[in-house]
């Protein structure tokens, strides 16, 4: 066995054990390359149906389907040897009953090695979780904002301004938290929603776009490199991707153009016999 492969993976135990304990930092992947990087920094990376918007152009995540989650999936597995590995479930592949959700989640798990699944988690959310991990799959849950219940809630806005809605997504929460899940993400809520929800339950909260007030974090990551000119209001840019790439192709195009590339160098070079 290779040094490479004997390395542990962070288990879903582990990440509960974290509450109220050293802040977890997940990150999300699709590719191994990028997986690589993240790996030694992350606990948990997270192949999100973020996926359909940063990498594959959608509107929403609406579109993703299954087969895409697995393909990606099997890229962060190859690239990864430390984080635990998360998979989203995609919209379509886990509402309608239990035996639907066993399947989905089974398939991923089976087809791409990760270590878990995540869902968002909605009232209707806890039967399917305690499902699943009775039958051997890790969930993590996701509350607040849940992107794909967007064409619902009106768009991408931040949840829990009204008093109803705050009370729900506590609730959620502690539905999820006790039907099983080892950890949930907390996405586009207040601060005060978050600190609630974080006190709230026994397993770790990770929060995006919803404060300080959480066990971990959790941000997209081409986001927070700054590859898109748009991002959600509370993405810190951690660096300028999309600035590195346009001064590098434009280099590029320049020595192209000028015939300055490619030099002697860069060029293959045969002795014939
Ligand atoms: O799909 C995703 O990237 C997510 C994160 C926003 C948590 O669910």
């Amino acid at each position: 066995m290779s040094a490479q492969t004997s390395v542990k993976r962070i288990t879903a135990p582990q990440i509960t054990e974290r509450k109220n304990g050293k802040p977890i930092v997940c990150l999300t992947a699709y590719d191994a390359p990028t997986a690589n990087i993240l790996d030694e920094f992350c606990d948990i990376l997270l192949v999100g149906d973020s996926v359909g918007m940063v990498v594959h152009g959608f509107t929403t995540t609406v579109g993703v389907t299954l087969d895409m989650m697995i393909l990606h999936g099997q890229a962060v597995m190859r690239g990864s040897q430390k984080a635990l590995v998360v998979v989203d479930l995609p919209f379509g592949s886990y509402e309608d009953s239990v035996e639907t959700a066993f399947r989905s989640a089974s398939r991923v798990m089976m087809e791409t090695g990760c270590n878990a699944v995540k869902i968002e988690s909605g009232s209707y959310a806890a039967e399917t979780i305690s499902y699943l991990v009775e039958r051997g799959i890790p969930v993590m849950s996701h509350v607040g904002l849940r992107p794909q219940s967007m064409n619902v809630l009106g768009g991408f806005r931040a949840r829990g301004r009204r008093k109803v809605v705050e009370d729900e997504i506590i609730a959620n929460a502690i539905a999820a938290a006790n039907a099983g899940s080892f950890a949930v993400v907390v996405e586009g809520t207040s601060a005060e929603i978050a600190e609630k929800v974080t006190k709230s339950v026994k397993i770790p909260t990770i929060g995006i776009g919803a404060s300080k007030k959480c066990d971990g974090q959790i941000l997209v990551t081409p986001d927070m490199l700054g590859q898109f000119d748009r991002v959600p209001k509370f993405v810190k840019k951690f660096a300028d991707m999309k600035g590195l790439v346009e001064g590098a192709v434009k280099d590029y195009a320049e020595q192209v153009g000028n015939r300055t590339f490619p030099a002697e160098e860069n060029t293959y070079k045969f002795k014939h016999k």
